[in-house]
């Protein structure tokens, strides 16, 4: 399977540095496959004009097309109605849409709780809400392993002011998968609501959200073999259609005038101006990929690089791993002793490899774990067992040159 998924990627054939490109930075964004490529050229050159405004048929095909895209990620979600999906240009624009109109709804001595975990994009817009309406933040800890600590999340709901928990699916850092199911189910026993952070989760596991049972959920298309500029936030249909605009503009009004202005219900409400139409067709594609490889097929192949990859990196004399989550998705941050994570980055890419370092937009969960930044290593249905042995490999090189 993984030769013809790899020949989908031309990418991947690329040398760097004269050696063979090994791409291990597939959390920060994934690398696109021809058929991507393929959607959107088709769609320049067949089916292309402004959306929901033309009175000629190629602006209607080219609508049927974008709202195509809209069912497509209903379906792959499992949303209970495809008007519950809203494009976002990425996962942190659905972040600061609804901490801007949820936030603005929220009750005087509510709050939002977040969890250590937190990527600043699920973070700063909340901090931006405190600053701009008072909303207090409280944030659940994590236990030494990685994993959220839910005797005190539970604690924490518990006291029965918090209106919204937005947690990640999946950390960008450690890899910790979330128990999603469970703490929604606390969440709602405790009166609040839940935004689930899927950026990363939704590119290795299936996410449904009827049978998680959440509320709320942001992912971002560039990580899901899709386009960059292209996000979704999805929501139950009447809590999304309760909350006041967020952007004002073009086809996200009901009617007009000088005095005011009526809303469109959702999703357009949250959809104003031109949208990324070609990146919609895009994204379309990648779910179309993902399909056809199977969702189950790129699990099973990616926990087994997870597998390979916990042995293997242990191994490494004077390097740690970060976390040791219950259960991780293919997303390993290490140190090593004597070697500053950048350093470590640097000599790695002169071997082909590229991994990120630094602080992986995570900073509170840096000062958590007692670090200033890590090397980050992820993965992706093209990722090979032979790509971690050369990561081990260059690992091994960089350590007789720093530690
Ligand atoms: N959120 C992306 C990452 O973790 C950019 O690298």
């Amino acid at each position: 399977m993984i030769e013809s998924v790899r020949r989908e990627f031309p990418i991947l054939s690329e040398t760097v540095r004269g050696k063979p490109f090994v791409f291990l930075d597939s959390a920060a964004s994934a690398q696109k496959p021809e058929c991507v490529l393929q959607a959107i050229a088709q769609s320049v050159h067949h089916c292309y004009a402004n959306i929901h405004r033309g009175l000629y048929a190629m602006s209607e095909k080219a609508t049927e097309a974008y709202e195509d895209v809209r069912h497509k990620i209903a379906r792959f979600i499992n949303a209970y109605d495809a008007r519950e999906v809203i494009y976002t240009s990425n996962s942190t624009a659905a972040f600061n849409l609804l901490a801007y109109t949820f936030g603005s709804r929220v009750k005087p001595g509510q709050k939002i709780m977040i969890s250590e975990l937190e990527h600043h994009a699920n973070l700063v817009p909340w901090l931006m809400l405190r600053d701009r309406c008072g909303v207090e933040l409280e944030v659940a800890p994590i236990d030494e392993h990685g994993d959220i600590d839910l005797e005190a999340y539970e604690a924490l709901l518990a006291r029965g002011d918090i209106a919204l928990v937005a947690v990640t699916h999946m950390s960008n850092v450690l890899g910790t998968v979330t128990p999603a199911k469970e703490l929604a189910r606390l969440a709602h026993q405790y009166g609040a609501r839940l935004l689930l952070d899927a950026s990363q989760s939704i590119v290795h596991y299936p996410v449904d959200v009827q049978e998680l049972d959440i509320d709320y959920m942001a992912f971002t298309g560039h990580k899901l073999y899709g386009p960059t500029g292209i996000g979704v936030l999805w929501g139950r249909y009447d809590y999304l259609n309760e909350l006041p605009p967020f952007m004002g503009g073009g086809d996200m009004i009901k009617s007009v005038s000088f005095t005011g202005a009526s809303y469109a219900d959702v999703p357009h409400r949250f959809e104003a101006g031109t949208p990324p139409i070609l990146e919609v067709i895009g994204l379309g594609a990648a779910i179309d990929f993902v399909e056809r490889i199977g969702r189950d097929v790129i699990l099973k192949h990616e926990q087994h690089l997870v597998d390979v990859a916990s042995r293997s990196l242990s191994e490494v004399k004077g390097l740690r791993i970060l976390g040791n989550p219950r259960e991780r998705g293919g997303v390993f941050s290490f140190v090593m002793e004597g070697a500053h994570p950048h350093d470590l980055a640097v000599l790695l890419d002169q071997q082909g490899i590229a991994v990120r370092a630094g602080q992986h937009c995570a900073e509170p969960l840096m000062d958590r774990l007692g670090v200033k930044a890590t090397a980050r290593a992820s993965f992706a249905v093209y990722t090979t067992e032979e790509e971690i042995g050369a990561l081990i490999k260059g690992l091994e090189t960089a350590r007789a040159l720093l530690a």
